[in-house]
């Protein structure tokens, strides 16, 4: 997806009723209940990520599609709507893919503003999986969202790599 797509996503509210559809058709209650504190940006972004993975532009064959676009709906519930500023968004968004390192050094939990949106971006696979396990989601799915940035390894399994390729694409 283009990145001005996800910019002017940055200033909408509601999931079309078609996207609300396919998360009410993958996720049970707790599921549900993760997704829905997302912003609706981050709700966008998973819903594209599950689209992504249910179309042809993507071979699943051998996976476990019904895991994987769950894992999709939820694999960002980390971020916490409310939590960074959309202004802040755009920064982390050009500081993840143009100084990592810089990234690293201004993560700060707790600081206001940019270091704390440098932190939420930074843990939110270990904060999502974690809030994802004390709602006793699927612990495959928990596993996923724990992994969705780490470099793949041999281990890694065909979703992990599946849900990686997708959310970079979406
Ligand atoms: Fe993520
Ligand atoms: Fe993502």
């Amino acid at each position: 997806m283009a990145a001005w797509q996800r910019v002017i996503d940055l200033f909408r509210f509601k999931l079309r009723k078609d996207d609300r559809q396919l998360a009410e058709s993958y996720l049970e209650e707790a599921g549900l209940f993760l997704f829905n504190q997302m912003s609706y940006a981050d709700q966008k972004h998973a819903v594209n990520v599950g689209r992504y993975l249910l179309s042809d532009k993507i071979d699943t064959t051998g996976a476990d599609l019904k895991l994987l676009i769950k894992a999709a709906l939820l694999h960002d519930v980390g971020k916490v709507k409310g939590e960074i500023a959309w202004w802040n968004r755009i920064i982390v968004g050009v500081i993840r893919r143009f100084f990592p390192k810089l990234r690293q050094k201004r993560a700060k939990r707790g600081e206001a503003g940019l270091g704390h949106a440098l932190y939420v971006d930074l843990s939110h696979p270990d904060r999502g999986a974690y809030m994802a396990q004390s709602l006793g989601i699927d612990p495959t799915v928990v596993s996923l969202i724990k992994h969705h940035h780490d470099p793949l390894n041999e281990q890694a399994s065909l979703e992990l790599a599946l849900l990686q390729i997708a959310d970079a694409k979406s």
